[in-house]
């Protein structure tokens, strides 16, 4: 069995394991991840050809903490204040690669700037300090499929390609990390996530800026129109769903449905919703249904995020 109950015993062979070139896969707070040594050329190509992900997308490098991310990225004075508001948390900074960075150019996909994360699950900062390396995890998934927030979706995706599954529960948030561009004077928020713009105005004074770059080539190259898709044709902005279709919803107004359904959250929770929309993805996916209505959810707070993912699942394939 690759899943193992992360007891302070497996972190430590998982961390062995990634120390040897292997991949593991590991629960942070948002989704889980698909772990490699960041140095190791040949364990980070192992990690594209287990998700089937094209290699232009760059990887995101996960240290314990500032001082080890220090050693990789040159902070501005604008990361510092993002790292002090946020680290350890789901917020990822693309920052200038440091001149004898040891990250492997293909995790970074030759670019000249690094994503940094400092998670701050304890399985995964546990993991990160005993392994003592910097590890590049893309979420693990298969690339473009919906991410995986539980250890039992981890291996349904890629159970046949990692050493190991750290099972730490279902994952806190349920979105990926924000992603910020701090290498200049302002923040460029590259992808919505678990950190909101309202808490990153409220933590430093500035709204970060939406960047709008045409989406074919985007500046967080993973950002491609299709993403996070599950099989089923997914249909937006539903008041209904139709015969044979199942029902993503949410909130106190869900209309009746003798179908399969998820309420995403009856109280019109979007913290709640965050966590559950990709476990409601896979749930509904895998009933038969013809396709997936999804109700209209609000897009401010995490709804951003929400709904970034969910017109990602929805864009042509
Ligand atoms: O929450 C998360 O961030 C999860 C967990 C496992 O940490 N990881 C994650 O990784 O979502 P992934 O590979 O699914 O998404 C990484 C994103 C991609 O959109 C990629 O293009 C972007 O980060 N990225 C990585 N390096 C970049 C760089 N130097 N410049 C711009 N974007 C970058
Ligand atoms: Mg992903």
């Amino acid at each position: 069995m690759t899943i193992r109950p992360a007891t302070p015993e497996a972190i430590a062979s998982a961390a062995r394991l990634l120390r040897d070139g292997q991949l593991v896969a590991f629960p942070t707070e948002t989704v889980y991840g698909l772990g490699a040594d960041a140095t190791n050329g040949r364990a980070v190509a192992a990690i594209y050809e287990a998700k089937g992900r094209p290699r232009f997308n760059p990887l995101i490098v996960h240290v314990a903490d500032v001082a080890s991310a220090r050693r990789f990225a040159v902070l501005s004075p604008l990361a510092e204040r993002l790292a002090a508001a946020f680290w350890p948390g789901p917020l990822t900074l693309v920052l200038q690669k440091q001149a004898d960075c040891s990250v492997s150019d293909l995790a970074t996909a030759g670019l000249d700037t690094v994503a940094i994360r400092v998670p701050s699950e304890p399985v995964a900062q546990a993991l990160l300090r005993a392994a003592d390396i910097p590890v590049v995890a893309p979420s693990a998934n298969r690339s473009g499929h919906v991410s995986a927030t539980s250890a039992p979706h981890v291996d349904e995706d890629l159970g046949g390609s990692v050493a190991m599954i750290l099972d730490g529960g279902p994952s806190s948030h349920g979105v990926e990390s924000t992603i910020v561009d701090a290498t200049g004077l302002e923040p460029v928020l590259l992808r919505p996530g678990a950190v909101t713009r309202e808490a990153i105005h409220d933590a430093i004074g500035v709204w970060p800026s939406s960047h709008t770059g045409d989406s074919a080539r985007p500046n967080a190259p993973g950002q491609l129109e299709s993403h996070y898709a599950p099989r089923s044709r997914v249909r937006l902005r539903a008041q209904s769903a139709e015969r044979g279709e199942a029902l993503l919803a949410f909130g106190r107004h869900a209309p009746a449905h003798d179908g399969p359904m998820v309420n995403l959250s009856p109280s019109g929770d979007l913290k709640v919703a965050a966590a559950n929309l990709f476990a409601a993805l896979r749930q509904l996916d895998a009933s038969g249904a013809t396709g997936i209505a999804v109700m209209g959810i609000p897009d401010e707070g995490l709804g951003a995020a929400i709904n970034d993912r969910l017109r990602r699942a929805a864009a042509p394939r």
